[in-house]
């Protein structure tokens, strides 16, 4: 069973992605994980400075702000899915940052220490995800980790609890 983190960068709670969120969760803790969510927009996380103090001091982040508790949770999860709703194209602000802010935690493990597993799930407007896929391949291709599926639309409920309830 797995140890699974929801990073959720929608700015509307109980929103679409968020349903999308509630489901995949409910389905992975009914299979027997356990399951953390980070609900992006209610914490308090600055954007990356390019400082480099953390790829010159073992992944030392100079910013104290909520990230320490994403960080800390990153580090012991197997498995990190991100969501959020499609804004120009892509994922939002909210969820942006903290992959950013991730940076930090490659530069303290390592950056082939660090083998998650992932998820994606996704709402928008239209029906193209391919600049947010684009984005998502930096984890599942450039980082090798392991991609149990993408959920991407509003609606599919069912679709994200059988893929939270896939999860082993
Ligand atoms: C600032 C902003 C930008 C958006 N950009 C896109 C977009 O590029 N493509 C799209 O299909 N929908 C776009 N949308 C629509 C949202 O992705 C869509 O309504 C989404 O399902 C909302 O999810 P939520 O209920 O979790 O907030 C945008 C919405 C906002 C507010």
């Amino acid at each position: 069973m797995k140890n699974i983190i929801i990073l959720n960068g929608s700015p509307r709670k109980g929103g679409k992605t968020d349903s999308l969120v509630k489901a995949f969760s409910a389905g992975a803790q009914d299979a027997g994980n356990t399951v953390k969510e980070f609900y992006l927009n209610g914490m308090n996380i600055h954007g990356c400075l390019a400082c480099e103090t953390c790829s010159t001091k073992g992944g030392i982040c100079v910013q104290k702000d909520d990230m320490a508790e994403i960080a800390d949770a990153f580090e012991t999860a197997d498995v990190v899915v991100f969501a959020s709703p499609e804004f120009w194209g892509t994922i939002t602000g909210q969820l942006k940052i903290v992959i950013d802010r991730l940076y930090a935690e490659f530069h303290k493990l390592g950056w082939t220490g660090v083998l998650k597993e992932t998820a994606l799930l996704m709402t928008a407007r239209g029906d193209s995800y391919d600049q947010a896929l684009d984005f998502y391949g930096i984890f599942t291709n450039m980082l090798a980790w392991k991609n149990w599926g993408t959920v991407l639309g509003a609606g599919r409920e069912n679709e994200a609890r059988e893929l939270g309830a896939s999860i082993y």
